[in-house]
């Protein structure tokens, strides 16, 4: 009885024996098989028409980190930092250490690594020659009144999007590829977010933010047509390209603290238990915004955050990739928390900026939110072998 209640392994090898055959067909002691493929194993090309990162289903950590190019880094010096830290990026994304990788042994777990590069309107204004012409939406977005927007979290001009399902592989991917841009910028921020562990769900279920709502259930599709169109740029330079935005939103946990379930499930327009709109019973339910409640209110509030963030114009949809971060709290403060919310879409004025501005006009979520990062990035194309990130506009 004794060992039963202790389980074979806290019993001892002894008992383990002893308990003979039935012990592996007890519940929760798991019979002999074939080792699992590990998830550290896992890699995603780094080579690519597109940058891996975006449309590579999101890893459970992510660390974004802006650079500030030194005065006299000139364009030659912008094609040296990136062809190194594309072979860095090439080389530890696969799992294989980085030239003069100072802890080899670190890069033998790729865990689904990505590296992403962005350039800010900085780094592009060097690098452009002859008639090529910056984006006109690289540039920081405009002034929403909801913004409290600190210096600390904000703009850049070179960002690295470093995700992977395990946070070692973050940290040394992040460490290399920092030592090897020390000549050329310093660093401005690190952001580190971070989604559940791989393996805690199965993969595919929407993330949850850290208010507890299903978060990303609307979304552009990879691999959809929809997807193609409005996330990859087509023209110029960018082409097989996009655009990174980067809001960092404050999420005020102690005061949603105060608010009931019904209350919380009203300033979104969907149910905690699993994300399905008021009008439906599953998370993919289409909303009825017609429907009214028995004394003729919406049932889905005019000013909720599904109504607000729903575009009449399907040219205005982006792609959410967001990240919860969590950092330690000061002064009276239980939590100070939200979320890195990360868009990409082809056209930062068409796409994000209009859909901000209905945000910013009404959307109740407003109450418990505030941006207080901001950032927008250029995202080059991908490259092939023996290219580098960036050679479209610094070759
Ligand atoms: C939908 C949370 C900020 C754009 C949603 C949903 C939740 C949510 C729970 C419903 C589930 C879903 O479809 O994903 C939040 C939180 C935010 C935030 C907690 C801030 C901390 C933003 C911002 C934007 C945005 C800044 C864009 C400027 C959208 C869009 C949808 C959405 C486009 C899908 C709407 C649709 O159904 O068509 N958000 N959101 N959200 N959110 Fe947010």
């Amino acid at each position: 009885r004794r060992q039963l209640l202790l389980g074979g392994a806290v019993a001892g090898a002894g008992a383990a024996v002893a308990a003979g055959a039935d012990a592996l067909t007890r519940p929760g002691v798991a019979p002999p098989s074939a080792p699992e493929p590990l998830a550290g194993a896992g890699t995603v090309p780094f080579h690519g028409t597109h940058q891996a990162g975006i449309a590579t289903a999101p890893q459970a950590h992510a660390t974004l980190v802006a650079l500030d190019l030194h005065e006299v880094t000139d364009r030659d010096a912008l094609r040296r930092m990136m062809r190194l830290l594309s072979d860095d990026a090439a080389r530890l994304t696969q799992g294989v250490a980085a030239l003069a990788d100072s802890e080899p042994e670190l890069a033998l777990v790729p865990a689904n690594l990505t590296v992403t590069f962005g350039f800010g309107p900085e780094l592009v204004r060097r690098a452009l020659t002859g008639s090529a012409a910056a984006p006109s939406w690289l540039r920081a977005l405009p002034a929403f009144t909801v913004d409290r927007l600190e210096a600390a979290w904000s703009a850049g001009d070179l960002l690295l999007q470093i995700a992977a399902d395990d946070p070692v592989t973050v940290a040394h991917a992040q460490r290399m590829l920092l030592k090897d841009t020390r000549s050329f910028a310093t660093v401005r921020w690190t952001q580190p977010g971070f989604r559940r562990a791989r393996g805690s769900e199965a993969s595919g279920t929407t993330m949850r933010n850290l208010f507890g709502q299903v978060d990303g259930t609307v979304n552009l599709e990879p691999g959809t047509a929809d997807f193609e169109d409005l996330v990859w740029v087509r023209d110029g330079w960018l082409a097989g390209g996009t655009s990174l935005v980067l809001r960092r939103i404050r999420m005020d946990l102690d005061t949603w603290d105060r608010l009931d379930r019904g209350g919380r499930e009203q300033s979104v327009g969907r149910t905690l238990s699993n994300g399905a709109p008021l009008t439906g019973t599953h998370e993919h339910d289409e909303p009825d915004f017609e429907a009214t409640t028995a004394i003729g209110f919406p049932v889905i509030a005019e000013f909720s955050h599904l109504r607000r963030a729903r575009s009449e114009d399907t040219g205005q949809r982006i792609y959410r990739r967001a990240y919860n971060y969590d950092d330690a709290p000061t002064g009276g403060e239980v939590s100070n928390s939200g979320l890195l919310f990360i868009s990409y879409q082809a056209d930062v004025d068409a796409q994000f900026v209009p859909l901000q501005q209905r945000l910013d006009e009404l959307d109740l979520l407003n109450e418990w939110t505030t941006p207080v990062g901001s950032a927008v990035f250029a995202i080059p194309p991908g490259c092939a072998e023996g290219g580098y990130v960036g050679e479209t506009v610094l070759a």
